[in-house]
């Protein structure tokens, strides 16, 4: 039994806790001092800790973060959380608006939410009748990592909703820093002679990825929500979704506003840009959906983009610095890209200090030469660009216009401007450079993340002929890899273990890991939803790929030549013989006995609810809490109510907790 008084301190104690959390988070004020407030926070976790039946979900002490872990558990996000399609034009805005009234067949403009584009991390968060009990990253939008000791630690994050409501509400937003945050945070780092964080979006991404929650709450994030993955029963428009996350503690932009017309969202377009360097958070343009939840749901979605919606980006920062040099790269496809050596200069959050000139017609155009000071743009995670030449600042004479190279820098090899084309590309199918960035493009995080092999490796990999093709890397010997230049023991063994594991990997990753030309993260997910196997994507003709919608008929083309081409096939072929049986995760997920089922407990059963729903969520289906014709499978205790009576009306299939784990 625990004594009346220790739970009236610690009912006590959380509010006190609470009121100065929300004093200090909502209203920048404090009327303790840091001491006084940590000594609650100790006592309120020395209590919970000699009386365990009194800790919560809810209570502030699971702020302060908890254990490291090993790494983080996978969440699957069901329905997917999609990316955004761009426009970045008043023009391309208004094709987007004529393209929606086309397909909706609407006479007039329909009514948009115009929203500020947060910068920042894109999480979900999952409420249980109004607790927090689960948040993860986005991820690659259908599986992301769970992060929830981490997200506890965002004050701005309610752990239980301010108002009941029952069922499974699934939030979705962005964590961000403050600009004034942000500053504190770096100058107390400065302080305490750490690096500070270049940006606050990067800062914000590492902060909440820490394997250590503690770490987490020592940065001050926060988090705004921009929507849910399911509309919750009563709203019908993004706007009264809005009103309902506030009504609910969850925090939401007061720069949302509601537009009737083309020149309400071009003028709240323009307002946002204006306001840009004021506004207390980053952000880098709008976000333009439909308001009205019918028309979202008539409309739908496209592969990754939902077709309601449009990203208006503001324009690229743009700083003068000076050329120093040229340099020609060779990529994996073997193409040639002038690169311009620049003097560093901070510029879209990060220093730059090369920049593209992407090809020979654009470097003449340019004109740029070393010596000239120039014009550089860089927007969110584009590779920098020289957009022009200024010239030199005095008279002085300007430097030899720049000479394309008739051979390849790398190889010496002999390049070919196909016709048409604007580049040029190395012709040899073995040149070091095109193996070095093949190597770490297979490695890279869209495709098998491989920790451990960055450029470097890649370059020594190849450098000492081990590596000839990217299968080699499967034959690599603990031995081979220990005898090269920065490579000890440890690091030879863990990336033997991270190359051992990239074998189970899934068939998108496999696919994108290829670097087929035109053939990226999106493309490799199509081709993974439509195809099981890659042997079935071998063996298909470029008609089977015509059909999926986003890949036209040059893409097909491509494709099918990738996998007729000896010396392509013949690397995917040793891939296989490696041990690789890269499969589409619905494939796995066929032999769950749940797959893809919707299924709603109620009434008294005996396992407690966390415990159903994970088992459930394992045998892969979705768990919901309210019954609606999207529901596939009822599990009913003894007592089961409204719902039960709700689903016999639907006639859904209803089971008993014994025949739930039987099917199990
Ligand atoms: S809606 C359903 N609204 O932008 C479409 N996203 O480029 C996606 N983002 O992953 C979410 N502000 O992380 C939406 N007001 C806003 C947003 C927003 C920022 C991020 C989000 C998304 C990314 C897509």
């Amino acid at each position: 039994m625990i004594p009346e008084e220790v739970h009236s301190e610690v009912r006590k104690l959380r509010e006190l806790i609470q009121y100065y959390n929300k004093l200090y988070y909502s209203e920048n004020r404090s009327e303790i001092t840091d001491g006084e407030y940590d000594a609650l926070l100790r006592r309120l976790i020395m209590l919970e800790s000699q009386w365990p039946e009194l800790q919560t979900e809810d209570s502030p002490s699971r702020r302060v973060g908890s254990e490291p872990v090993a790494g983080f558990p996978p969440i699957r996000w069901n329905p997917p959380m999609l990316s955004l399609d761009n426009v970045f034009s008043d023009e391309e805005f208004q094709e987007f608006n004529g393209r929606i009234m086309r397909e909706l067949d609407l006479d007039s403009t329909p009514v948009y939410s115009v929203e500020p584009k947060l910068d920042g991390l894109a999480i979900a968060l999952i409420y249980r009748d109004g607790l927090l009990i689960s948040a993860g990253t986005r991820g690659d939008g259908t599986e992301g990592e769970d992060i929830t000791p981490n997200a506890r630690t965002v004050h701005s994050i309610p752990l239980r909703l301010t108002r009941p409501f029952p069922g499974t509400l699934i939030v979705r937003g962005e964590v961000i820093f403050r600009k004034d945050d942000f500053k504190r945070m770096n100058q107390n780092r400065t302080k305490e002679d750490l690096n500070p964080f270049v940006n606050p979006r990067n800062a914000a991404s590492g902060s909440l990825r820490q394997l250590d929650s503690r770490i987490t709450a020592s940065r001050p994030l926060s988090f705004i929500s921009y929507g849910t993955a399911e509309w919750p029963d009563g709203t019908t428009s993004q706007s009264d979704l809005f009103l309902l996350l506030d009504s609910l503690g969850i925090p939401v932009s007061p720069l949302n506003s509601v537009c009737e017309s083309i020149e309400e969202v071009k003028t709240a377009f323009e307002k946002l840009e204006d306001l840009r360097d004021s506004l207390p958070f980053e952000i880098d343009g709008v976000v333009i959906k439909l308001n009205e939840a019918s028309l979202q749901q008539k409309i739908g979605i496209q592969s990754r983009f939902p077709r309601w919606a449009a990203a208006w980006k503001f324009k690229a920062e743009e700083v003068v610095t000076r050329l120093l040099d040229i340099n020609i790269q060779v990529g994996r496809t073997g193409r040639l890209t002038p690169v311009a050596s620049l003097e560093p200069v901070f510029v879209g959050g990060v220093t730059v200090s090369s920049a593209t000139l992407h090809n020979e017609d654009e470097l003449l155009k340019k004109d740029a030469r070393l010596g000239d000071m120039v014009i550089v743009r860089r927007a969110g995670d584009v590779i920098p660009e020289v957009v022009r030449s200024l010239g030199r600042p005095s008279e002085e004479e300007r430097g030899q216009r720049f000479e394309f190279p008739d051979r390849c820098p790398v190889c010496g090899g002999p390049i070919a401007r196909p016709e048409g084309e604007a580049v040029h590309r190395c012709m040899n199918p073995s040149c070091p450079a095109r193996l070095r960035e093949s190597i770490f493009h297979w490695a890279s995080r869209d495709a098998l993340d491989i920790e451990g092999l960055g450029r470097k490796l890649a370059r020594q990999l190849v450098e000492t002929g081990f590596v000839n093709d990217i299968s080699d890397l499967y034959h690599l010997s603990r031995q081979q890899l220990s005898s090269m230049e920065r490579m000890g023991e440890k690091s030879a063994e863990n990336l033997i273990k991270e190359l051992q594991k990239s074998r189970s990997t899934n068939l998108q990753r496999f696919i994108t890991g290829l670097g087929i030309p035109g053939v990226g993260r999106t493309i490799a997910g199509l081709l993974a939803d439509r195809f099981s196997t890659i042997k079935d994507i071998m063996e298909a003709e470029a008609e089977d790929f015509i059909d999926i919608d986003g890949i036209g008929p040059v893409l097909a083309e491509n494709l099918h030549t990738f996998f007729h081409e000896p010396v392509t096939l013949g690397v995917v072929e040793r891939l296989l013989q490696a041990g690789f049986n890269p499969e589409n995760k619905h494939t796995h997920n066929s032999e769950k006995p749940l797959d893809g089922m919707t299924v709603v407990f109620t009434g008294g059963i005996s396992m407690s609810r966390s415990n159903a729903r994970n088992i459930a969520e394992e045998a892969g289906a979705t768990v919901t809490g309210s019954v609606s014709s999207k529901t596939d499978l009822i599990v009913a205790g003894p007592f089961a109510g409204s719902k039960l009576q709700k689903a016999r009306e639907l006639g859904i299939e209803i089971i008993d907790e014994e025949e739930f784990l039987r099917r199990l």
